[in-house]
């Protein structure tokens, strides 16, 4: 079998290998898919080892995504658009190729399963970390009316918006404080800040979500997560969790290594309680 991995550290609660677990049954794909407790002080020796043991590819989470960029000459474009790597392909010969398919995951998730709409609309993007830069690009491509990028610290999102306009020429991209989104109303608020790990919500005024408007929230839990509770009480049309993102990510990265797009529906259902 053809081995593959998730390192990450912490790693323990990584859903990763339940997932591409069933993706390899679905599609018939001889292969096993692990966990690796990476060495905070030592991720390119664990890359290296992982390689040497005849490794195939590897996801890359929390906290290595940057460092994996750092480390890998070969680059997707949309590797380099998102400054970090979350999945690395072994080629033949033991090359690495670094990719990101946490954007187009988070696509693939709002349009292709729960056809929400990006192109046309006007769409507001809070935070400026490296979750928030690593969906920029693939939601630009989507050609949104407008796309505003909030953060609590101001000048990370201009920063952010002004990288952006370098993806896409006409891109309408803005970047502000939280305080710089009054008055305004977006059709689709997406949260990529990590504020929701301490319970917390953005700082974003009540109506700044528009009548029909829908929510996402990156954070995924077992409970709905505190931005998942905002949009509700506000009555977003639509309020998802990353979920979604989480195994269409995975769906795209097993396509780079088998050639294969694996089913998602039957996976997010199992993920969400809702059968075997
Ligand atoms: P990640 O990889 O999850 O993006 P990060 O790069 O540390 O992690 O970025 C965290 C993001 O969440 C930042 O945009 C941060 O805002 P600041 O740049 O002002 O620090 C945002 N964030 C974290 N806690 C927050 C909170 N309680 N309210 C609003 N934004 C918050």
């Amino acid at each position: 079998a053809d081995h593959y991995a998730v390192i990450g550290n912490p790693i323990a609660h990584s859903k990763s290998p339940v997932i591409h677990a069933a993706f390899a049954r679905q599609t018939r794909q001889h292969m096993d898919y692990g966990r690796i407790l990476g060495n905070l002080d030592d991720f390119a020796g664990d890359v290296r080892r992982f390689v040497a043991e005849g490794g195939r590819g590897l996801n890359v989470t929390v906290p290595f995504k940057e460092q994996a960029f750092a480390l890998l000459e070969d680059l997707s474009p949309r590797a380099e658009a998102a400054g970090a790597v979350n999945t690395i392909v072994v080629r033949d010969g033991g090359l690495l190729r670094g990719d990101n398919t946490d954007g187009v995951g988070l696509v693939r998730d709002l349009v292709s399963n729960h056809g929400i709409g990006i192109a046309g609309r006007r769409v507001l993007l809070l935070g400026a970390g490296g979750a928030a830069r690593g969906v920029l690009q693939p939601l630009l491509e989507q050609g949104p009316a407008a796309l505003q990028i909030a953060n609590r610290t101001a000048a990370k999102a201009v920063e952010l918006a002004e990288l952006a306009v370098g993806f896409t020429a006409d891109a309408h991209v803005r970047g502000s404080g939280l305080d710089g989104l009054d008055g305004q109303a977006f059709d689709l608020i997406i949260n990529a800040t990590s504020s929701g790990l301490a319970g917390d919500v953005p700082a974003i005024p009540d109506d700044c979500l528009a009548d029909g408007g829908s929510i996402y929230d990156l954070l995924y839990g077992d409970v709905p997560t505190p931005f998942c509770r905002w949009g509700a009480a506000r009555g977003a049309a639509r309020i998802l969790d990353g979920l979604g993102m989480l195994v269409e990510q995975a769906a795209e990265s097993f396509l780079l290594w088998r050639g294969v797009r694996p089913d998602t529906a039957p996976v997010i259902a199992m993920l969400r309680g809702g059968g075997t």
